[in-house]
């Protein structure tokens, strides 16, 4: 008993020294350090404790994509990287070309236009986990993307790194993937905010926008991203707006991004989007990367220091033209994206090219992909035993996912869609290649090699003649072209120069067309494209780039065992002039200032105010069974100004097999001061039907989803509106009427 006493004495005795011990620790932890107190409070005490040349230190670059932290507190460096669709490639330290680290290749995943056209909340969650994943495992702190800049002209260069023309859709589908990305500890930094809607002159064109369609439609994308997605940076653009660059600019970011909007998270320029120091300090940047300097040679390399936020500001805060509060804010800013990311201490380890993210390359990109047409069932093909497909194109067999400027990947695999056709088709059917056309034969991009050897020495006739050669009696002609990486195709920091498609591919498609009905055209691209042929042509895919999984999505698709489901996030118009920039000249390359002189109607909010019918509407995507819709229902049909309404349909599956249907509100204001689209995209739901089977889909209204941005802002006039419920903005299969009073 004696023995048991003293034991329990000595574990007392013990405890007590081990906690007060522990106490101690506790009271030595500083606040900054302890992860359990607020955020807030550790930004404000690590704050306190440092310099004013550390404050400024942690405001710029200190490498090609890194900025430094506080070394004498603990306080890691940022680091960043590219890109929306895969983790870049390490570079040099000041440099954009790659290290050649033989262990940071990644899996691509489709480009954004491709995740907008899954219009699948889910397939955006399970992107941004992915991608989150990747640059986690790669210990990058801030993944540079998604882009949301909204398709304003199909010319312009990047449109494949965004979410398409309409605000509802791209907000819808931004969130899921911010949450994602940033549970593994890594911030986004939603770009390129704002008007960045074209290549030409990036660096130097003035959006002229008036404050409607600002709101109304390139804004929304970005607000939600702060609002609901919760981004913890944000990257200004190139351009300028209201006369000053968008890195630096009172209006956008002050006034609306930090002021209106609540963004407690730092604004990065682009590279090389900041040009001056007074403009930087007071309009609102916070973390300054890509500045060639001008206080030395342009260009200079390691010339961090005479960053615009480095020593010139030092210099300001020094002698007093410049305020320490200012500077505390954006330390603040670039502490709490530390603190939420460098800092932290419990992060997942994120993994690299696992099978699941390959998984998910491929499930997101078979969600994506849109059938766009499909007469005599021309697809799916079949794999009847000793049947021979032909394939034509020099997309089927180059890769995509190098190139196209800051996006481009070193990806650990590819699956061409050659490739994977192969691989798909099985034993006993024959599957041949032609290669029709010859486009861009490169296939690097800051140190990345493809390694392909393209090079072709027949001409175009011959290309042309050989490829009709073996589609007379091929059972099947799949054509895969479109556009590519190159520079003024779909590439940054150029716009492409028309509409059609290049390197003489519709001599190719209209050849192969007269030869064999059987042929089905696969367009790789990140924009639409004119197609002359369409009439000669019975069935026609727009596949995007899918990045690694592309070769494996695409013969998903094409011998059916997946059942297409995409729909186009995108209106492709017949022509140029169909589009509103374009018709009223108002989108010119040429020019320093951007006048958006079709306002509020992009896309098919033109087409419809126009009455031009589309080549394929926004909206737009096919299955390989087919779906009918009830008469739509709605709760009542007056609603208050804070009530709302519910609009319901029953969706049934009347084809033979499994399908999923993208089902569609868009709602149109039947009286109005202001002239309003004849219908805007207010809700979608993308719903799996089984054969015969019917579902009820419903969509709450609320008054929000019925106001334009007035002269008072968000506005609400009473008076009647139509709900149109359909499978496409031009495939309206039921409509009701209802009043706001
Ligand atoms: C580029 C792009 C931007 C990219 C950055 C870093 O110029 O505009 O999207 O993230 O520079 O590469």
């Amino acid at each position: 008993m004696k023995r048991l006493t003293s034991i329990c004495a000595l574990s007392a005795t013990i405890w007590a020294v081990l906690s007060c011990g522990q106490a101690e620790r506790k009271a030595e932890t500083p606040v900054y350090l302890d992860e359990s107190r607020p955020l807030e409070e550790r930004v404000e005490d690590a704050l306190s404790r440092m310099t004013l040349e550390e404050k400024v230190k942690i405001l710029h670059a200190q490498s090609k994509f890194s900025s430094a932290g506080v070394p004498r507190l603990g306080i890691p460096d940022l680091w960043t990287t590219d890109g929306p669709h895969g983790i870049r490639p390490e570079v040099l330290w000041d440099e954009w070309s790659q290290a050649g680290w033989t262990n940071d290749s990644c899996v691509a995943f489709p480009a954004l236009t491709c995740l907008a056209a899954t219009w699948s909340e889910e397939m955006s969650a399970l992107y941004g986990k992915s991608i989150g994943e990747e640059a986690r495992y790669r210990e990058k702190d801030v993944l540079l993307g998604p882009g949301v800049n909204i398709y304003r002209t199909p010319l312009n260069g990047r449109n494949f790194e965004y979410m398409g023309e309409d605000p509802y859709l791209a907000s819808r589908m931004v969130v899921p993937y911010i949450q994602e990305v940033q549970k593994n500890g890594v911030a986004v930094c939603v770009k390129h905010f704002a008007l960045n809607n074209q290549e030409s002159l990036r660096h130097q064109y003035d959006a002229i926008i008036d404050d409607r369609t600002l709101n109304e439609i390139y804004l929304p994308a970005f607000k939600a991203a702060v609002q609901e997605g919760g981004a913890w940076s944000i990257m200004g653009a190139y351009n300028l707006y209201k006369g000053q660059h968008l890195c630096h600019n009172q209006y956008i970011l002050n006034d609306i991004l930090k002021k209106d909007w609540g963004f407690d998270g730092a604004v990065i320029s682009d590279w090389g989007g900041c040009h001056d120091t007074d403009q930087a300090i007071t309009n609102g940047l916070d973390l300054e990367f890509g500045t060639w300097t001008d206080g030395l040679t342009m260009g200079a390399t390691n010339g961090y220091d005479a960053y615009y936020l480095a020593d010139p500001y030092l210099e300001r805060l020094r002698d007093g033209r410049a305020s320490e509060d200012v500077l505390n804010e954006k330390a603040r800013r670039v502490l709490r994206l530390n603190f939420r990311t460098a800092m932290r201490k419990d992060k997942p380890n994120g993994s690299l090219c696992s099978p699941e993210h390959y998984d998910a390359a491929r499930r997101i990109a078979d969600e994506g992909i849109v059938l766009l047409k499909n007469n005599d069932n021309v697809l799916p093909i079949s794999r009847k035993a000793g049947s021979r497909i032909l394939v034509v194109g020099e997309n089927a067999v180059k890769m995509m996912t190098v190139g196209g400027g800051s996006s481009s990947l070193k990806v650990q695999r590819e699956v061409l869609p050659l490739d994977g056709i192969r691989a798909a088709a099985g034993e006993g059917v024959t599957v041949e290649f032609e290669r029709g056309y010859v486009g861009d034969i490169s296939g690097s991009y800051n140190g990345v090699v493809t390694g392909q050897d393209l090079s072709e020495s027949r001409s175009a006739e011959e290309l042309i003649e050989d490829a009709c050669l073996k589609a007379k009696d091929a059972d099947a002609v799949i054509f895969i072209g479109g556009l590519n990486k190159a520079s003024h195709q779909d590439c940054e920091d150029s716009d492409r120069f028309g509409l059609g498609l290049p390197y003489g591919q519709d001599a190719v498609i209209e050849a192969l067309a007269k030869v064999n009905p059987r042929l089905a055209v696969v367009i790789v691209s990140g924009n639409a494209v004119a197609m002359p042929w369409v009439d000669n042509v019975n069935a026609i895919v727009e596949a995007w780039y899918c990045g690694s999984q592309s070769g494996v999505a695409l013969a998903d698709i094409i011998f059916g065992d997946v059942n297409p489901s995409g729909k186009l996030p995108i209106t492709f118009p017949v022509r140029l002039e169909d589009n509103g920039a374009h018709a009223l000249g108002a989108y010119d390359p040429t020019s320093t200032e951007a006048h958006y002189s079709e306002g509020i109607f992009v896309g098919y909010r033109w087409a419809q105010k126009k009455d031009i019918k589309p080549l394929f509407a926004f909206g737009h995507g096919l299955s390989y069974t087919t779906f009918s819709y009830s008469e739509a229902e709605i709760s009542r049909t007056t609603m208050s100004e804070n009530g709302n309404v519910t609009v319901s349909v029953n969706v049934t599956n009347t084809g033979e097999r499994e399908g999923k249907e993208i089902v569609q509100l868009y709602i149109g204001d039947d009286e109005c001061s202001v002239e309003r689209p004849v219908m805007e995209l207010k809700a979608f739901r993308k719903v799996s039907i089984k054969p015969g089977e019917t579902v009820k889909v419903s969509f709450p209204v609320n008054a929000d989803m019925l106001k334009f941005y007035g002269t008072d802002g968000w506005t609400l006039e009473k008076g009647s509106f139509t709900a149109y419920v359909g499978a496409a903005s031009d495939d309206i299969r039921t409509s009701v009427k209802f009043n706001v009073n």
